[in-house]
């Protein structure tokens, strides 16, 4: 499904530069959970952005499928992201000023779907993570384990193939960050892909496959 081949990512600091991965090559198969770790600065959160096409490399080829990424256009690559990634971060990263129902709506707009589809389709993913008693909440009504799973359910809403998580639970109390991992593990089971960063031995030990990431390059890898 994905195909890094030396991946590699500097940041033009004008005087300096900051090299953050120095060729990263692996492979992802649709339907792995794969978690990948390593110290802070390593490269973790670059790698996902350019996964996620977030950013561009600025050497080395990634491919998506059949796309090479890195030959796109940005057009076609911001299409790319919009069907195929569901994004969860670290900060939530909610739309303050939308509701818990709207920021779940707001993807589908993007990706032209119609209004009442949108709205039946969000009510319908704010339930299945819990949150069906919160729908016209701001994100600043709810608690972080809340925005966290508002936040899941926008990751759904244009039924990814591939879900990107960078330290989802990194902002919560663990009881609060076991509910999200519950539910990206019975996202799992259905057959979604899941990549995930996380400092957290025991939520590595939760993926098939861990990816270590030392100084910009991939240390080692572990599969169970
Ligand atoms: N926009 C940027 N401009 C310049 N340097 C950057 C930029 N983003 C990241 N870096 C640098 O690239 C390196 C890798 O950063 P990255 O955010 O990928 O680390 P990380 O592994 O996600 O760390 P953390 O665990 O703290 O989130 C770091 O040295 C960082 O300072
Ligand atoms: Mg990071």
């Amino acid at each position: 499904m994905i195909r890094l081949d030396k991946i590699q990512k500097k940041y033009d600091l004008g005087d300096t530069e900051v090299a953050a991965l120095h060729e990263v090559s692996f492979e992802i198969t649709a339907g792995e959970f794969v978690a990948i770790m390593g110290p802070s600065g390593s490269g973790k959160s670059t790698l996902m952005n350019i996964i996620g096409i977030l950013d561009n490399a600025t050497g080395g080829t990634y491919y998506l499928e059949d796309y090479d990424i890195t030959a796109l256009p940005d057009k076609e690559q911001a299409r790319i992201r919009n069907t195929h990634f569901g994004f969860i971060f670290q900060s939530f990263n909610l739309f303050p000023e939308l509701s818990a129902m709207e920021n779940v709506m707001l993807p589908m707009s993007y990706a032209g779907v119609a209004y009442n589809e949108r709205k039946k389709r969000a009510a319908e993913l704010l339930d299945q993570v819990g949150l069906s008693h919160r729908m016209s909440h701001l994100p600043t009504m709810l608690s972080g384990g809340e925005q966290q799973r508002v936040a899941i359910a926008r990751a759904l809403s244009n039924k990814p193939n591939l879900i990107l998580a960078d330290e989802p639970t990194g902002n919560l109390p663990t009881d609060k960050g076991q509910e999200v991992l519950d539910i990206l593990t019975d996202l799992h089971k259905q057959g979604t892909t899941i990549v995930m960063v996380t400092h957290n031995d025991a939520q590595g030990e939760m993926a098939q496959r861990v990816i270590n990431i030392r100084d910009g390059l991939l240390a080692s890898e572990v599969r169970r």
